[in-house]
């Protein structure tokens, strides 16, 4: 069995999770999940393909044909074509969620996610990798921040590629995409028994990492 070990930080979107796992995950030399960007290229391929977006069986078969490769830090490609920044803007984060609450799709990614699991370690983010994905993790985390602070911080994120971006749409999306993440029959969003809670509402994303860091080395 492999035992390379394993840590999870899980949270909604937009709490510093994707950075904060990236940066954890070079202090301690382990590889990286983002497995929010798997549901978000299944959803962009289904989406492309005409794939009825609630038909689970559909797109489950679609799963195992992708070409999905994720050759560095927060890019991902189908097929050899960068779909980084499309996977995160336009209509997809409507879509991944939506994707994700398939229970076909979930149990198809499944194998996919513990493929990641490979010496020396794992750092593994998204919503369900302490509870269901990766259970048996070494140390196990879960970020928050109140929905304004985390619309306020996708808002900058956006800008900052130089995309349109309005703050009350934002809010609205993110608060809807909470509820459904949040309130899915099969792996709802909510914390891992033993999971850390760190509030990343008022903290920079130094502090969260040292807070992090802080809690892998005691254990
Ligand atoms: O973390 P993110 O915003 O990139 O995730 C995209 C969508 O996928 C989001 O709606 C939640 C969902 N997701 C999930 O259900 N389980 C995961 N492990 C990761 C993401």
């Amino acid at each position: 069995m492999n035992k390379a070990p394993v840590i999870t930080i899980d949270g909604p979107s937009a709490t510093g999770k994707g950075t904060i796992a990236s940066r954890v995950a070079r202090r301690l030399g382990y590889r990286l999940l983002d497995s929010g960007a798997l549901y978000r290229v299944l959803a962009l391929a289904a989406h492309e393909r005409g794939v009825d977006l609630d038909d689970g069986t559909a797109i489950a078969a679609l799963a195992p044909r992708l070409d999905i490769a994720f050759p560095a830090n927060g890019k991902a490609t189908l097929a050899g074509r960068d779909v980084s920044t499309e996977i995160r803007t336009g209509g997809n984060d409507e879509r991944a969620s939506r994707v994700a609450a398939l229970p076909e799709v979930r149990q198809i990614l499944l194998p996919v996610q513990h493929g990641f699991r490979k010496p020396p370690g794992l750092v593994a983010e998204g919503r369900d990798m302490g509870e269901v994905v990766f259970p048996d993790a070494r140390c196990k985390f879960f970020l928050t921040a109140s929905a304004e602070i985390r619309a306020r911080r996708r808002h900058k994120q956006l800008i900052g590629k130089g995309l349109d971006a309005r703050l009350p749409g934002l809010l609205r999306d993110l608060r809807s995409r909470d509820r459904r993440d949040e309130q899915r029959s099969i792996s709802p969003s909510r914390p891992a028994s033993g999971a850390v809670e760190i509030d990343t509402s008022e903290l920079t994303i130094d502090q969260v990492v040292d807070r992090v860091m802080g809690v892998i080395t005691a254990n």
